[in-house]
């Protein structure tokens, strides 16, 4: 009791701070979202999301290279698709000389030391902007596995380390290992997006792809209620009976208590995504001078250490890398 406890005690300077402090954020903990196009120009700005561009495969390069040099562990690759190669089935997601084909050789020419993560999922492919087959105005379970497997195989093929399957189709998990299995890619990871919400943080994403006009509707068939806490612990745990090596929770600020209860339920890595929604929010906010932005970046970063993530997917990489001392 007070006197005798004085939780400022401890706080009183900055060396005492730093030995009592709980959680760490390093750049180990970091994964980079990038977002790629079949551009000439070497980068588009992505209007949503200022400070982010969608990067030639000349100018994807150059960012393996900085992110090796600033030591990111890994990028998270999503293409911006022309839209003359969008099919009502995403075929071009199956292409094997397509833009992430491509794009994962690059990285691997360019920085071999870095991980390369692939997002498994039709929405960058489709006409219709959904991550799946339509059948009517319904998203196809089963067909769309089908079609996954082979844009996961592909993926490994072309040398990609984690594939991500960020659909939420039922069952797909399973399906993909046993794919990846029987095709020799034993030490291919896979990153479920095992708890996925239907979410308006994605908006920015969707002009960086180039989905947001296309899309007819809403994901609320396939991704989660935002209401739902307890149905994320179902989709985990299925996901990891059927081969996960690695879940993540996404969106990312809005749904902490989620990433929290996982890896207090389950012993496996558990990752968040600050998608595209946050990232702009937080750069609307500095620009206009009402947040300092470079504060928040990091101080959001860390609220995903200390909920326990293992790491973060963030647009903020390279320049939290460098905020770090990296
Ligand atoms: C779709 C996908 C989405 C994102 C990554 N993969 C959007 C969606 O489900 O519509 C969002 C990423 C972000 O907002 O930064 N497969």
């Amino acid at each position: 009791m007070y006197p005798s406890t004085r939780l400022r005690r401890t706080r009183q300077a900055d060396w005492s701070r730093r030995l009592v402090q709980e959680k760490t954020l390093t750049v180990n903990d970091l994964i980079w979202s990038v977002v790629v196009s079949d551009t000439a120009d070497p980068v588009e700005p992505v209007a949503a999301m200022p400070g982010v561009e969608r990067l030639s495969l000349k100018a994807l390069a150059t960012a393996a290279k900085d992110a090796e040099m600033l030591g990111i562990p890994a990028i998270a690759l999503f293409p911006h698709i022309d839209p003359s190669k969008k099919d009502d089935e995403g075929s071009e997601a199956l292409n094997p000389d397509g833009l992430i084909p491509r794009a994962i050789k690059t990285i691997k020419d360019a920085a071999p030391n870095v991980g390369v993560i692939c997002d498994v999922a039709l929405d960058p492919f489709t006409t219709h902007g959904h991550d799946g087959l339509l059948d009517g105005d319904y998203v196809a379970n089963d067909a769309t596995v089908e079609m996954l497997v082979g844009q996961a195989l592909l993926q490994a093929e072309s040398g990609c380390d984690v594939v991500a399957p960020s659909d939420m189709m039922d069952g797909r998990i399973g399906v993909i290992r046993e794919a990846l299995e029987s095709h020799g890619h034993h030490n291919t990871m896979i990153l479920s997006y095992a708890a996925k919400y239907a979410s308006g943080f994605y908006g920015p994403y969707r002009e960086a792809i180039g989905s947001a006009a296309a899309l007819k509707g809403d994901k609320k068939t396939y991704q989660m209620d935002p209401a739902n806490a307890a149905e994320a612990l179902r989709e985990v745990e299925l996901d990891i009976a059927e081969g996960a090596d690695m879940v993540m929770v996404k969106p990312g600020l809005p749904y902490l208590d989620i990433v929290h209860a996982l890896t207090e339920n389950f012993a496996v890595p558990v990752y968040a995504f600050q998608v595209s929604g946050e990232y702009a929010m937080i750069q609307a906010g500095a620009q206009n001078g009402w947040i300092d932005g470079e504060r928040v970046m990091l101080e959001s970063l860390m609220s995903f250490k200390r909920a326990g993530a293992s790491g973060i997917i963030t647009y903020f990489a390279p320049r939290a890398a460098r905020a770090l001392g990296a």
